[in-house]
């Protein structure tokens, strides 16, 4: 607790107040979303006290705060993945700064394998509900009673509200919407095809290795949150082809202005 003070502390100083929204932007997204902040201020997360640091080149690694349809937003550009070498305390630590800052609601988006085989690639999917095959969990140790319970409910671990207009401004864009359960695998390899099969079988309709921990700590702190799979590549156990993580960017960075336009209009959307 006395690190997540520390850091809101000094994020308030450089002028980040009242932030309403978080944003938290997954790999090779979030280009266009950062150019609609106004009068953005940056912090880059080597500055900020115990924030970790991001390794993954694709990822950039700051704050970005400022208003979109005039709403106080916070983006996160640049994540922590558990297969980085992070804790999961480290994973989720910026989660917990924005509570401590006052965020009221988490949008957050991903790169995931599509597993069902009417989808396509360059699809966006809004999680519905999620299965954590991660090795660990953001709440094992002592429970920090200051932000929430030892056992937090997860009946409902996505808001209904916001994914049901996630739907709806996907439907007036005129995109193909989807919606289904996420699979947070550790990676950083892709899967096997016996693997994919596996993970079909239990129920996922895209897998990835992001986004469960950083949910499962907004659940915690009793932030509302949505969450959007851009689907990036076919994962059809039947007829897997090799996947280069350059492909994997390149479809999400297609997906980006589509992803733009689903953030803001739900940011407008929470407004009104
Ligand atoms: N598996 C795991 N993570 C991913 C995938 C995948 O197929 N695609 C994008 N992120």
């Amino acid at each position: 607790m006395e690190k997540i003070l520390a850091a809101q502390e000094f994020l308030k100083s450089k002028g980040i107040v009242n932030p309403q929204i978080g944003v938290i932007l997954g790999t090779g997204l979030g280009n266009l979303f950062v150019k609609e902040i106004e009068d953005p201020l940056f912090v880059p997360y080597d500055v900020i006290p115990h924030f970790p640091v991001s390794t993954v080149e694709t990822h950039h690694g700051k704050l970005i705060f400022g208003k979109i349809n005039g709403v106080n937003v916070l983006a996160m550009q640049g994540r922590f993945a558990y297969y980085e070498g992070y804790t999961m305390q480290q994973v989720t630590f910026p989660v917990r700064v924005m509570k401590a800052l006052g965020v009221q609601k988490l949008l957050i988006s991903n790169a995931a394998g599509s597993l069902n085989p009417q989808w396509s690639k360059g699809e966006m999917m809004v999680i519905e509900d999620h299965i954590n095959l991660l090795p660990d969990n953001p709440l094992r140790g002592p429970n920090l009673d200051e932000q929430g319970p030892r056992f937090p409910d997860m009946s409902a671990p996505y808001d209904a509200t916001m994914n049901e207009h996630l739907m709806n401004i996907g439907e007036d864009l005129g995109i193909n919407m989807r919606k289904g359960v996420y699979a947070a695998v550790l990676g950083p390899n892709l899967e096997t095809r016996a693997e994919y099969r596996f993970l079909k079988k239990i129920g996922a309709d895209a897998v990835g290795m992001s986004t469960v921990p950083e949910v499962i700590v907004a659940n915690h702190c009793s932030i509302p949150c949505c969450a959007i799979s851009v689907l990036t590549d076919d994962c059809n156990p039947e007829h897997l082809q090799p996947i280069d993580i350059s492909e994997i960017i390149a479809i999400a960075g297609k997906a980006d202005p589509l992803l733009t336009k689903l953030f803001t209009g739900l940011i407008q959307q929470l407004k009104d």
